[in-house]
């Protein structure tokens, strides 16, 4: 016997099994059940493939999900509104960023605004918070927009290329940029904006098919039929303040183009 299991040990153990109710012994060894019934599985699903004496077999397709992708399109197109747009994407459940999300990030700002803003996706504040740029990246943010006399309280709608944040702050995949790029289309769309400002390289990967911020910033673009600006990420600023000058720079030409548009 083994000596941590000494009389005592061995009695105490007995009547723990007793009390969860195993008060009669069945077999001289202990009988996984669980792995009994995953045998009988795994032979009920052999006899099933097995062909039959004398019939011919064709291969048997394996079963494939519906695209994620093509889900997406499908719902956001019939969207009508942007309740039943954020409704569709609450339940779009391809995505598995949803799984460890406490919040579906949507938008903030006026809906109907001049400008609207796309950001990356919801870091852990706005996951907590439930709205896109909240953080200290948010809170730049906003000091920008209050330079050139725009804010989300009044003419500007913000959201993000993901509505979930991504565990750890890491990129999103491309097959989650892929996935999640019809709701926004259909986003910017239904929110009708003149102008776009694509805030760092995610954003500029969803909407413009590329990379390349440093390069990309402050040219004027097109996306989604509509004059659109690369700028500087927030966060990017809070870790390079030196960059704050091309920021300032792309925000006087903002301006500038929402007077051409007014
Ligand atoms: N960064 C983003 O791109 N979006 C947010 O909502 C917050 C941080």
């Amino acid at each position: 016997m083994d000596s941590a299991l000494d009389w005592h040990n061995a009695k105490a153990l007995l009547e723990w099994q007793y009390d969860l109710g195993a008060d009669c012994a069945l077999a001289e060894a202990p009988v996984d059940r669980f792995a009994a019934e995953e045998i009988a599985r795994a032979k009920a699903a052999e006899r099933a493939a097995a062909p039959m004496p004398g019939k011919r077999t064709q291969p048997v397709p394996l079963e494939k999900g519906p695209d994620p992708v093509e889900v997406a399109v499908k719902l956001a197109k019939e969207t009508q509104d942007l309740a039943s747009l954020r409704e569709a994407m609450a339940q779009y459940s391809h995505c598995d960023l949803k799984k460890g999300a406490r919040n579906l990030v949507f938008s903030d700002g006026v809906a109907g605004s001049k400008v609207m803003i796309i950001g990356e996706a919801p870091g852990r504040d706005e996951d907590r918070v439930g709205k896109p740029f909240v953080g200290r990246a948010g809170q730049l943010l906003d000091k920008m927009l209050a330079a050139i006399d725009l804010s989300r309280e009044s003419n500007v709608y913000i959201t993000n290329v993901l509505p979930w944040r991504p565990p750890q702050n890491r990129d999103p995949l491309p097959e989650e940029i892929a996935m999640m790029q019809p709701f926004l289309k259909r986003h910017i769309a239904l929110a009708d904006p003149d102008i776009l400002i694509v805030m760092g390289n995610i954003s500029c990967d969803a909407l413009l098919g590329r990379r390349g911020i440093t390069r990309l910033r402050g040219g004027w673009t097109e996306a989604e039929g509509r004059p659109a600006i690369p700028m500087f990420h927030p966060a990017y600023l809070l870790r390079q303040p030196h960059l704050k000058r091309e920021a300032w720079a792309d925000l006087l030409s903002l301006r500038a183009k929402l007077e051409a548009v007014s």
